[in-house]
């Protein structure tokens, strides 16, 4: 079959793969990897019995994005809005779908994050159910299954077969071919779901292993005492949270802030010092980043010889002088020595005088692709204020150059900006 209607413009047909607890699981590892290769976006959920069977890293791994398995975002990993999965896609795919699930469709149940987003998605549903034939037979599954058509729901098989159970009997799952076959029946005449304004979003970020740096950086005097700047960390959190919802594969590595994380990160790594993020942000980019997003205020300074007790004001006198040593240059000094070709810098800078110049400057010697200039001191901008005024500078000059808007807002328009310069 051609691939036609399953690429409409720019963007792919999304696919919302709802994995629950079957032995069959397995077959749809395979069932993702033909649909990304098809060219389908695709977001896995699982039952947490599905867990059991595969792990959801596998699925991450094969779909390039966060994988759902619960309700309430215990995990870093599963902090996922659901509401916001469900509303993403535009076919909603349940294999292997169990007779519990298919049950629970049937009666409008939502006790798990598969069958809540069953209820919350309201686009077209495929399910390939996989049981064990007595399952399958029995009168209330027939019913459920009656019921699920007759809404208009689409299902392709059981096929008969080998199952799990030891007997040669209807049951079976498709084979990931076949279900992929009848999803492009299906993509082929499916009309984009209009997506609200907030998840009108290109499709750049979609998968991109992106790392970014938040925050101020506490350097040690003592156990008690350290240095540190006003850094809020909300511009870093504001852009994590952003390339969360972009589709992005985000790392968080943040210094001492007062905020709460945004759902749906990779990881939050938190650290203290100048040089815990200079050794996390080395990681991150060994581990694979794509984009490097330097918006920590590193402390440019670290006292020399932090005390391991509390320093006695009674011993420093009524003067003392703290021997202070520069902090790594963690772009100019570290990330050269992990830096991939693919790896895209993205540093800021915050100047007061003759910002461009001075922000390009740094861009050079800290071999940035990108730098992103502020100046605190200009109206509707700087610390603490609700607004702040951006630019966006590569080396050839600038691209963009912002309002004065909130900064969960510029955070949004600068990967917008990042992506619609990398696309041109
Ligand atoms: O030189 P300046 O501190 O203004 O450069 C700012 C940029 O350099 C920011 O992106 C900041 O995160 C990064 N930086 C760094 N390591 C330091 C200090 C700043 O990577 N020690």
């Amino acid at each position: 079959m051609a691939d036609q209607g399953i690429v409409r413009g720019a963007a792919q047909v999304r696919i919302l793969l709802m994995v629950t607890g079957g032995i069959a699981a397995y077959k749809s590892c395979f069932l993702t990897r033909l649909l990304v290769q098809a060219g389908f976006s695709v977001k896995v959920a699982m039952t947490e019995s599905a867990t059991r069977f595969v792990s959801p890293m596998t699925f991450q791994v094969l779909s390039g994005h966060p994988v759902a398995t619960d309700l309430w975002g215990e995990d870093q990993s599963d902090a996922l809005d659901h509401i916001e999965y469900a509303r993403w896609s535009d076919l909603t795919v349940v294999a292997p779908a169990t007779a519990n699930t298919l049950a629970k469709a049937a009666t409008g149940i939502a006790d798990e994050i598969v069958s809540t987003l069953l209820l919350a998605q309201p686009g077209p549903v495929l399910m390939a159910p996989a049981m064990n034939d007595n399952m399958w037979r029995h009168p209330a599954t027939q019913a459920n299954v009656a019921t699920l058509r007759e809404r208009g729901v689409h299902l392709v098989g059981p096929g008969s077969g080998f199952l799990a159970c030891g007997t040669v009997d209807e049951g079976r799952m498709l084979e990931p071919e076949e279900i992929v076959a009848a999803i492009k029946d299906l993509a082929v005449g499916l009309e984009p779901r209009p997506q609200p304004e907030a998840l009108a979003i290109p499709t750049f970020w979609e998968g991109q292993q992106v790392l970014i740096t938040a925050g101020p950086t506490h350097e040690a005097i003592d156990p008690v005492r350290y240095v540190a700047n006003r850094s809020s960390g909300t511009m870093g959190y504001a852009l994590a949270a952003e390339a969360v919802a972009q589709g992005a594969m985000v790392t968080l590595i943040s210094g001492p802030v007062d905020l709460m994380p945004p759902r749906g990160l990779q990881s939050l790594v938190a650290v203290e010092s100048g040089q815990d993020m200079a050794a996390a942000v080395g990681q991150g980019l060994q581990a694979g980043a794509q984009w490097l997003i330097m918006s920590a205020a590193v402390a440019d300074f670290t006292p020399s010889n932090p005390a391991t007790g509390k320093l006695k004001k009674e011993d420093l006198g009524t003067g003392w002088q703290l021997d202070m040593s520069r902090n790594p240059d963690i772009l100019a000094e570290v990330v050269p020595a992990h830096r991939a070709e693919h790896l895209k810098v993205v540093g800021f800078a915050l100047e007061t005088e003759d910002v461009q110049a001075r922000a390009l400057g740094k861009l050079k010697a800290k071999n940035m692709d990108y730098v992103v200039a502020n100046n605190p001191t200009e109206a509707g901008s700087g610390f603490g204020a609700e607004n702040h005024r951006l630019q966006l500078l590569s080396s050839g000059g600038m691209i963009w150059a912002s309002e004065s808007r909130p900064k969960t807002e510029l955070a949004k328009q600068l990967l917008v900006e990042l992506a619609r310069h990398q696309s041109r």
